[in-house]
């Protein structure tokens, strides 16, 4: 296979972490395989295969990668025999830590487990059992609180459920704690729910900081794409007619991107208008069809997120802090549930000495977050490289 430029770059690059962002198909994995082939065979420095830790989406994929490197290894022992350095990989790849993050995790507890008190004997439940036991104790605590009949309880449901049956607020309080279970620590992810509602100690509201903080980040794709679109419109063959129009979008998310605070935002929202796109003349100049699509595409998504902004910002500053005061109760209430089943459901895996998916991921950050880093440390130095194929699906407990 010839690897592009780009590729080599990624392929060859030594000594400093490296991010490669490409789409589906482009090579990502391809040029990871050839990365960690090209270090084992090193002729200068070689490193033992087992000494990298590469994680990957699936098992699937994991054993894929040791063929690939197994084949290149013995592809290189048929030309050098007796080479004692292949030989030793040959016998290393079978034990190579290739593996799924879960797979890692678990190798990490399993001996380590006395660390953090775990019995030995524990089990890794499949993902249908948990489903299973997990409801049950959603359902249960429901129960419990319906039982208790609680005045901000009672709220809730009013609040939430608007005529629906209960199957809404399971299913919300299934998301709660799903959501605060990939967070490293979820206890202080249902407290950060909370704080994102109140003002507690702080002189502006926190919930303006995060619209405004979300308007940024959408105002700041909107800015690539509108100048995306732009360019486009000067592009050989592109579609030349829409250029005042693609210089309009732009200068308009550049002003909405200049706005400081929720009520200047809001007025700018308020009288940001799209342009009309003038029509090809008749007999001009000959316009691709793909690169007007491209654009028209472009203009759209960023005409999307102007619209979304607009809903978002559309009450005053005082009617939405009332409303969203009113929702303070709400989810008080909710995240105390979450606690009541974080705490339940840890019970009753206890009990059974099973853990799931998420406590595999929480244990092993215990184990490797430990205070004296021992163990940690002992990682760090056995590990020469460390890759993570597809990324992006990561959630923040494996970061
Ligand atoms: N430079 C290249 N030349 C030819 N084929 C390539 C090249 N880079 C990657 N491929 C092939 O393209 C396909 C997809 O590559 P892959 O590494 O799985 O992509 P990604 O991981 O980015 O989704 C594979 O079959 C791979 O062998
Ligand atoms: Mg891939």
């Amino acid at each position: 296979m010839e690897f592009t430029q780009e590729q080599l770059q990624a392929i060859e690059s030594r000594n400093e972490n490296l991010l490669v962002s490409a789409a589906a198909g482009s090579g990502k994995t391809a040029v990871l395989v050839e990365r960690i082939i090209r270090r084992v065979l090193d002729e200068e420095s070689p490193v033992d295969i087992d000494r990298f830790l590469v994680m990957t989406f699936t098992r699937a994929a994991a054993e894929q990668m040791k063929e690939k490197i197994l084949k290149a290894i013995e592809d290189e022992r048929s030309k050098n025999p007796t080479d004692k350095h292949l030989i030793k990989q040959a016998a290393l790849v079978h034990n190579a830590r290739i593996t799924t993050i879960h797979g890692f995790c678990l190798d990490v507890i399993r001996n380590h487990f006395q660390e953090i008190g775990l019995d030995p004997d524990f089990r890794v439940a499949d993902e249908g059992e948990c489903r299973l036991l997990k409801a049950d104790v959603i359902e249960k605590v429901i129960e419990k609180a319906y039982e208790e009949g609680s005045d901000d309880f009672i709220n809730m449901v009013e609040c939430l459920s608007a005529g629906k049956s209960d199957s809404g607020l399971e299913g919300i309080l299934d998301k709660m704690y799903e959501f605060s279970m990939s967070d490293p620590e979820p206890e202080k992810w249902l407290d950060r729910c909370v704080k994102a509602y109140t003002d507690e100690g702080k002189e502006e509201r926190v919930w303006v900081d995060v619209f405004l903080g979300q308007a940024g980040m959408l105002l700041a794709d909107a800015h690539d794409k509108a100048a995306r679109a732009q360019e486009i419109t000067r592009e050989p063959d592109g579609p030349y007619m829409y250029e005042p129009a693609a210089s309009n979008d732009l200068e308009l998310i550049e002003a909405l991107k200049e706005c400081r605070g929720y009520d200047e935002l809001r007025g700018s929202l308020a009288g940001a208008e799209f342009v009309r796109l003038k029509n090809k003349p008749k007999d001009g100049p000959y316009v691709d069809e793909d690169l007007k699509g491209k654009f028209m595409a472009l203009r759209e998504s960023v005409k999307d997120v102007v619209k979304e902004l607009k809903k978002d910002f559309s009450l005053p500053l005082e009617e939405q802090d009332r409303r969203i005061g009113a929702c303070l109760g709400v989810v008080r209430e909710l995240t105390r549930l979450t606690g009541c089943i974080i705490n339940e459901y840890s019970a009753l895996k206890r009990d059974k000495n099973i853990v799931d998916f998420a406590d595999i991921e929480h244990l092993c950050i215990r184990i490797l977050g430990a205070d004296d880093g021992i163990t940690a440390a002992e990682y760090r130095d056995y590990f020469e490289e460390i890759y993570v194929d597809e990324y992006q699906d990561s959630n923040l407990v494996q970061e």
